[in-house]
């Protein structure tokens, strides 16, 4: 039986996805307008925060909202290299750069530990990752005394007690890619904030740094989230908490189906409702269990291999003498392996991979 690591689909609200952009087509409203006002208004609420500020991707929220936070040309942040390369990459695009710390191997996340140590002088601020859906535990990074940007870009809908992803540090970015819990139909994403003026200035930048297309005080950007990708998410914001809980379904019936006797199963951090984004588990040797999966028609696969300041591009980045050690980034990146995963997965589908993982770790 064929297992697609991704098992979601839009399918069931499509033909309501297909009024609401017939009504926006009509309306000649395309970039920002009342459709983007309202998804703003309906996703802060959601967040538990006063301001969201729709652009057109992640990568952009994320370099956005670190400008909108104050970082500056010449200032350091402290980014996990075990992430998607776009985290570091906002960084290097702002001016700054980007000081990679460690992750814990079992939550693939940072912690209070592994963040401390890259602290210095010029950092400016902390941009925690909730990779793969887990939750990074912003609230102990509070003690540092410095602004966070959470990348909450794998982790719509996830919580940390009580409170939800995008509503733990001083600002967040989202992205709405349409493989991430709650895509658009293209690229989209959006900075999440209770703090006024990060959002006035995230505003400001998102429109080439102008308030009245007349003055413009800032080089910004050209990044807006338009109206149909906003349309499609006003309608699909509603099923983010049934999807997460379906997933959260699934995760626990691979627990309860004996999953863990042949990988080691991902670990929420501690207070955290994880809403896998990625079923990342973990195996001594992943890519040879992805192959024996692949072989029953069972999809796997490794995330982020090389890590990012192993990257080429990242070298300029790091300190004289070469990168740091970040032990539990290499074991991350050698261990994990992404089973399938979606609000959609089948009872028959859930058991095909248990039965792959069986067969093949033997
Ligand atoms: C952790 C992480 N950060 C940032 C991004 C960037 O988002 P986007 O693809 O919308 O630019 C992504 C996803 O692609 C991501 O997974």
């Amino acid at each position: 039986m064929p297992v697609p690591l991704f098992a979601s689909s839009l399918a069931a609200h499509m033909p309501r996805i297909v009024d609401r952009l017939a009504e926006v087509a009509a309306s000649g409203r395309y970039i920002l307008g009342p459709e983007v006002e309202a998804f703003e208004r309906e996703l802060a609420a959601y967040l538990g925060v006063s301001h969201v500020v729709g652009v057109g991707n992640g990568t952009d929220a994320l370099a956005i909202g670190l400008r909108a936070l104050g970082v500056e040309p010449g200032d350091e942040v402290v980014v996990p290299s075990f992430t998607f390369y776009a985290t570091a990459e906002a960084v290097a695009a702002v001016g700054a750069r980007p000081v990679f710390c460690d992750v814990d191997p079992e939550s693939f996340c940072v912690t209070p530990e592994t963040v401390e140590p890259a602290v210095g002088e010029r950092t400016r601020a902390i941009l925690p990752v909730h990779l793969f859906g887990n939750v990074a535990p912003v609230s102990a990074l509070r003690h540092l005394g410095l602004p966070i940007l959470e990348d909450a870009a794998q982790a719509a809908g996830a919580t940390l007690d009580e409170r939800r992803t995008g509503a733990l540090g001083d600002a967040a970015a989202l992205s709405f890619f349409p493989s991430k819990n709650l895509g658009a139909l293209g690229d989209g994403g959006a900075i999440a904030t209770s703090d006024a003026e990060v959002a006035e200035r995230a505003r400001l930048l998102r429109s080439h740094g102008s308030r009245d297309k007349l003055t413009y005080t800032e080089v910004g950007f050209n990044s807006r989230l338009d109206a149909i990708q906003a349309a499609a998410l006003r309608v699909l914001l509603p099923e983010l908490d049934g999807w997460n809980a379906s997933r959260q379904r699934v995760a626990a019936a691979y627990a309860e189906g004996g999953l863990a006797e042949h990988v080691t199963l991902p670990t929420p951090t501690g207070g955290a409702e994880h809403v896998y984004h990625l079923y990342a588990a973990r195996h001594p040797d992943p890519d040879a269990l992805a192959a024996r999966l692949a072989e029953r028609g069972v999809e796997a696969r490794g995330y982020y291999r090389v890590p990012v300041h192993r990257q080429p591009a990242m070298a300029p980045y790091l300190p004289p003498g070469g990168g740091p050690d970040l032990p539990g980034t290499e074991a991350a990146a050698a261990e994990n392996l992404a089973l399938p995963m979606g609000p959609e997965l089948s009872d028959e589908q859930i058991a095909e991979v248990i039965a792959a993982c069986a067969s093949g770790s033997i």
